[in-house]
This record gives C-alpha cells, sequence and structure tokens, in this order.
C-alpha cells in the first residue's frame, strides 16, 4: 500500500492545571494509539500538541494564587510536559504558544483577515466589573444559561449544553473578579464573518463525512450549529495577557485565544521544522493537498475544530497562494467521568496524570482507558474495573500466555524458538487467525474505533492462551517432542504479532516482549506472519504486569472524598440488630379510595395471608387507586399505628422517592411469593 502522509494533532491543553485521565480519554491516547500504528505501518506523519498559555483560564489561575500568569503556564507547561512523557504520549514536539514564533503565525492571519477587509469593528457589550475596573471576558463572568439552565455558564458560552449566545442573554451574571453583578458596558471589536462561510463549512463537512466518514456525535455538533445559523464572531477581547493585536494604536488589546491557539498547530509544526533544521519542513505537510490532517479534541472542542478553524484558513487561502490543508476528519471523543461524576478538582473528584503513574505503570492505565474511551458515548474510570482489566486481562491473559510460552520454551527447547513440523488442525485454526487479526485491528484503527480495536488486540492473546492450553505442550514435550515444537514455536510467533499489534496500546510491555524475542519490531504488514527464525536464541521472560491486589484499590476508593448524601448515610448508620426490628412483610393490596379532602392520600387495604390490615398511604399524586389493586408489595408491619385525616394507618408502604418525576414509585414484589414472608 502507498505510504500515507498525516499530520495529527491533539488539543493544545491549557497550561493552567494538571492533566487528569478525562484529558488523556479525550483527545491524547486515542490519537496516540492511531500515531503509532500509524508509524508501524510506515507512514509519513508528525505528531503535534503543546500548550495553550494565553485566554482566561490562565489568567483565573494566575490572579487565584496571585502570581503572573507567565509562572502558571511556565509551570504547569512543564509538568504537563513530563506527565505527558511519562505516560507514553510519543509526540514528535509538545509545543507552547508562547513562543515569538506563535505571536508572528496568529498575527499574519489576523493581518491577513484585516488587509482582505474580512475583519468588522463593531462596537458591542460586554460585562464590566465597576470593581474591579475591568472588562469581563468569557469565563469571567458566570451566570445560568438562557438555553439549559446551568447554572454554571460562561458569559457567552454553556459547556453543558455547548450553545453560545449574546453575553447579554446570561441570566444572573456574576464577575468572578469581585463577585459582583458586572455590568454591560460599550467596547468595540473586530469580528470574523463566520456567517459568510457557512454554506462552504456545510459544503466541506457534507464532503469530509462522505469521503471518510465523520463520526456521529460530532456530525450532531455541527449540524445544531448550522441549524441556529452562524454568526460573526468577535476575535479579539479587552486583556493584556495573550498575543497582542497587531495593529497600531491599538492597545489593551489581544486576539481571542480560540482564534490563535488553532493556529498553535502550525506555529508547533514550524518549531518542529527548526528544531530538525529543516525549517520549511512544516509546509509539506500544512500547504500539500497530499496530507490527511486528522485533529483529535474533545467534544467541547468541537465547533474551534470543524468550523471555526476551518473559516479562518478558507478565509487565508482566499486571499494567498499558499494554501493550508483543512482536516479531514476530527474524531471528537464525548467525556470520560470518574467513579460515577465529573473530574472535578475544587471537589477533589479524580485523579492526576502524575498522581496516578507514581502509583501505577503507564501500561495499565493506557489499557484500561483504551478499552473504555468515551468515543460515542461519556464513560466512566472506575478503581475496580482497572483492577479487573489489570488482572484479569492483562496479567492473566496476556502475560501469562507469554509467560508461560517463555518458560517453556526455555524449559524444553534450550531457549531457543523451536521449528514447526506438521501442522494439524488446531495450528492451522490458530495461524489462520494469527494471520487475519493483524488487518481486521488496523481495520477498526483506520475508523477510530480504538475501543473495538484493543478488544479484538486481546482476543488475539486469549485465542493464543486457548490454543496453549489445548495443544498440552507439558503433555507432548514428553510423548511427542516435534509437536511440542510446533505450538511453541507457533505461541512464540503469536506473542511477535502480539508485541506489534498492542505496541500502540501498551508500548512499555511491547519493548519488553521485543526484548525478551531478542527482536525489533517489525512493520505491521509483516504482522501475522513467521516472523521469528527457528534456532534463534530467547532472551528470559520477565513479568509483564504485576496484579493489583484488593487491599491496594480499596484504600484508593476510601480516599474518594465522600458525597454529601454518603457522608449523611454514614453518620446515620445503623447496627444490623437496629434493622432486625424492622419487619419487612409481603403484602397485596386488595383495595384502594381516596382520602376525602386530601389529594396526597390513599387508604388502602392489604393482605398479610394470615390478616388484613387499613394502611393510609401517600401516594395520591402517583396512582389512581384502581391500578393499585392486586400489586404485591413490602410493608413495615410493625410501625406504631397512627392517625392520618381520622384514619387509622396499621403499617407503611415502602416506595422509592423519586423527586426527578414528581412521584413515588412502589416497591413491588414477585407474583409467586407468599404473602405475609418477612424480608431480611
Ligand atoms: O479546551 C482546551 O483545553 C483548549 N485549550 C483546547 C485548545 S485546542 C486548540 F485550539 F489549540
Ligand atoms: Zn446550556
Amino acid at each position: 500500500m502507498a505510504k500515507e502522509k498525516i499530520l495529527v494533532t491533539s488539543a493544545l491543553p491549557y497550561a493552567n492545571g494538571n492533566i487528569h485521565l478525562g484529558h488523556l480519554s479525550g483527545a491524547y491516547l486515542p490519537a496516540d494509539i492511531y500515531v503509532r500504528y500509524k508509524r508501524l505501518k510506515g507512514d509519513d506523519i508528525i505528531y503535534i500538541c503543546g500548550s495553550d498559555e494565553h485566554g482566561v483560564p490562565i489568567t483565573i489561575t494566575a490572579d487565584k494564587e496571585k502570581v503572573t500568569p507567565k509562572e502558571i503556564i511556565d509551570r504547569y507547561h512543564a509538568s504537563n510536559k513530563t506527565a505527558f512523557e511519562k505516560f507514553g504520549m510519543s509526540f514528535d514536539i509538545y509545543s507552547r504558544t508562547s513562543i515569538p514564533v506563535h505571536h508572528q503565525t496568529s498575527q499574519e492571519f489576523f493581518k491577513a483577515f484585516y488587509d482582505q477587509g474580512l475583519l468588522v469593528e463593531k462596537k458591542s457589550m460586554q460585562f464590566y466589573d465597576e470593581t474591579a475596573k475591568m472588562f469581563l471576558p468569557d469565563r469571567y463572568v458566570e451566570g445560568t444559561c438562557p438555553k439549559c439552565g446551568n447554572e454554571e455558564a460562561r458569559s457567552d458560552e454553556c459547556e453543558k449544553c455547548g450553545s453560545l449566545y449574546d453575553p447579554s442573554e446570561l441570566k444572573n451574571p456574576k464577575s468572578k473578579i469581585s463577585g459582583h453583578t458586572p455590568v454591560l458596558k460599550e467596547t468595540s471589536h473586530w469580528f470574523f464573518p463566520l456567517g459568510k462561510y457557512q454554506p462552504r463549512l456545510e459544503k466541506y463537512v457534507q464532503e469530509m463525512n462522505e469521503k471518510f466518514g465523520w463520526k456521529d456525535n460530532v456530525l450532531q455538533y455541527c449540524r445544531s450549529w448550522f441549524n441556529d445559523g452562524l454568526k460573526d464572531r468577535a476575535v479579539t477581547r479587552d486583556l493584556d495577557w495573550g498575543v497582542k493585536v497587531p495593529l497600531e494604536g491599538v492597545q489593551n488589546k489581544v486576539l481571542y485565544v480560540w482564534f490563535e491557539a488553532v493556529l498553535g498547530y502550525i506555529s508547533a509544526t514550524k518549531e518542529l521544522s527548526a528544531q530538525r533544521g529543516t525549517p520549511e519542513m512544516w509546509k509539506s505537510y500544512w500547504q500539500n493537498d497530499k496530507t490527511k490532517y486528522i485533529a483529535f479534541i474533545g467534544k467541547d472542542n468541537v465547533v474551534f475544530h470543524t468550523i471555526i478553524f476551518p473559516a479562518m484558513l478558507m478565509a487565508w487561502n482566499d486571499a494567498k497562494s499558499d494554501k493550508y490543508i483543512l482536516p479531514q476528519n476530527v474524531p471528537a471523543n464525548e467525556f470520560l467521568n470518574f467513579e460515577g461524576k465529573k473530574f472535578s478538582k475544587s471537589r477533589g473528584w479524580g485523579i492526576d496524570v502524575d498522581e496516578f503513574l507514581e502509583l501505577f505503570p503507564a501500561d495499565m492505565l493506557r489499557y484500561t482507558l483504551a478499552a473504555n474511551l468515551p468515543e460515542n458515548k461519556d464513560t466512566d474510570f472506575f478503581w475496580k474495573e482497572f483492577q479487573g482489566r489489570t488482572n484479569g486481562e492483562l496479567a492473566d491473559i496476556l502475560g501469562n500466555f507469554v509467560n508461560r510460552t517463555f518458560t517453556f520454551a526455555h524449559k524444553h527447547f534450550d531457549g531457543k524458538v523451536p521449528s514447526r513440523s506438521k501442522v494439524e488442525k488446531i495450528d492451522e485454526e490458530m495461524l489462520e487467525l494469527l494471520k487475519s487479526q493483524p488487518a481486521k485491528i488496523a481495520d477498526l484503527l483506520e475508523r477510530y474505533k480504538i475501543k473495538d480495536a484493543v478488544f479484538e488486540m486481546m482476543n488475539l492473546a486469549r485465542a493464543g492462551n486457548k490454543y496453549f492450553n489445548d495443544s498440552e505442550p507439558w503433555v507432548t514435550s514428553k510423548s511427542d517432542k516435534e509437536k511440542c515444537g510446533t505450538t511453541i514455536n507457533i505461541c512464540l510467533n503469536t506473542i511477535y504479532t502480539l508485541a506489534e499489534v498492542f505496541e500502540p496500546v501498551i508500548p512499555f510491555a511491547s519493548r519488553k516482549i521485543f526484548n525478551m524475542l531478542n527482536s525489533n519490531s517489525c512493520n505491521w504488514e509483516n504482522c501475522g506472519g513467521e516472523n521469528l527464525t527457528v534456532g534463534d536464541k530467547l532472551n528470559q521472560p520477565e513479568i509483564l504486569f504485576t496484579k493489583i491486589e484488593d487491599k491496594t484499590i480499596d484504600e484508593l476508593i476510601n480516599k474518594l472524598p465522600k458525597s454529601e448524601e454518603a457522608a449523611q448515610e454514614a453518620a446515620e448508620e445503623i447496627t444490623i440488630d437496629e434493622f432486625r426490628r424492622i419487619k419487612l412483610k409481603a403484602a397485596k393490596i386488595i383495595a384502594a379510595e381516596n382520602v376525602k379532602k386530601s389529594d396526597k392520600l390513599l387508604k388502602l387495604q392489604i393482605d398479610l395471608g394470615s390478616e388484613k390490615r387499613q394502611l393510609v398511604a401517600g401516594i395520591a399524586k402517583s396512582y389512581s387507586p384502581e391500578e393499585l389493586i392486586g400489586k404485591k408489595v413490602l410493608i413495615v408491619a410493625n410501625l406504631k399505628p397512627a392517625k392520618l385525616f381520622g384514619l387509622e394507618s396499621q403499617g407503611m408502604v415502602l416506595a422509592l422517592d423519586t423527586p426527578e418525576e414528581g412521584k413515588v414509585k412502589l416497591i413491588e414484589i414477585e407474583d409467586s411469593i407468599e404473602l405475609g414472608k418477612t424480608a431480611k
């Protein structure tokens, strides 16, 4: 197959905090797996990333810590770069947007648009903090989203529902600096006429989707943007931290962070070219219509990569002869949550990458995250799942297969690759799978179905393990040495292919396996064949994955901050003896009627098998009397009788509270349960 020229970018993370697992699952790990796979195929690929160092997230962090923005970006750029390295990210460059070449590049784009007369200067109303005496851009203002009611929406954008609106539409605005309600005050900004590009953008998205199959979630975001109609976007801000607006006489204004951040991909490639001593190299990717450009991002960045950045590149290309390529695909992921909830630094919910890697090797994390990527919907990281995948899959399947094969080869074949003799049906089946599986994995990776690809990788190891078992080499080593040699030869070749196909996901373990095989990573196209030479010496096996003990995981789970509800429950704990005093019994509702003058209560007659009772229950808003007849439920049978609206209630029927539906739901029990039975 012809070699492809590929440019891959991952969203530039803000240098204002540590990278956590959620970030990795969104824009980084999937890209790294894709890039590593393409490198194994021998494609000409560069992988670009770096820190996004301007914009309000940075200045807010700096304000909070009472340090300069420069201190913040230097700190987090360095720590994130290191964390990514430890995690095994294989960027060709991890650049930053504070470098001069980035300022020049973004100013060049702004000037190009300005000179074409594209940018329109408009006066607009902007939030102004009268206490702090400054205009408040975007995230300095928080309020309620006019579309979905999210109370943590930004001045012009809601992270929760993804809508953009005019700041004047935001409800209950509050300044993040002073906490006061800001006023809207006039300022002037340059606007990029995004609306003008809508027809071309729609065509672009449609064409790319037809040719390259965009993900449904991404298309949906685009469609909703197009349906709302694209509006002009201000590309300048009243701030002093950022890329200065390159116009004479303009002060205290910088380029909108998103306008320049996306251009950071280009400036980072320029920096890489300079580092490599080939200053023009970046053009051979960015300005070459043979290049396939794939932009990996998280779902919150879709509009910037499928609409705003492409529009900017179109605008440049309209006026200039050195034309840029546009993203061919934008495989955005949804979000990863942590143990059922959103990652939240302030609530101490989640774990940073560097913290994690102090505890466990990167491959374990890479594997669990890859096996559970939020490709189509949000997913969760659970400690128990992490332990399960590490112990049950990495250690018990892959690790065990490699270990037992090597141990066997050393014990019975002098640590050398044995020869293959007569191939029987069981061997043929394994060889066939070995041959077909890499292509299946490759096909999935090509379509960014990384989670499925990882599943198929492990399936190959699973099949190898089964083949080892079914071939019983511990029997044939005594009865038929040649047959035993065939088994071990096939197992070793399977391990070779496993080391290759797994390399993108668990590169550190893959390297170890290649060392054990005394071999080097092959070209992907050779995967699945007979790659080892008979008689070649093998090295001693190393343990690939150490199992994680329950104790370790339980400690981590116990360290999680308790939710308010959980804390409340812990404070109100009862003993088992206290619980046993409550008699729960199976009952059937045999009659029901409304209670006069009450819209909440129903009078129920229930059958407990040996006796009948009257109950008054507050379920009239959730059930009509008729629908209750015949239902089998649980009641608290030893509750002290009480009088409600003059009626005696001899017990309580159990129901679940579902305030979100404004209702309660009876806990119904199986029809076969005998009336009067007690629950434990
Ligand atoms: O959401 C973010 O973290 C942004 N810093 C992503 C920027 S992507 C690109 F434009 F650089
Ligand atoms: Zn919203």
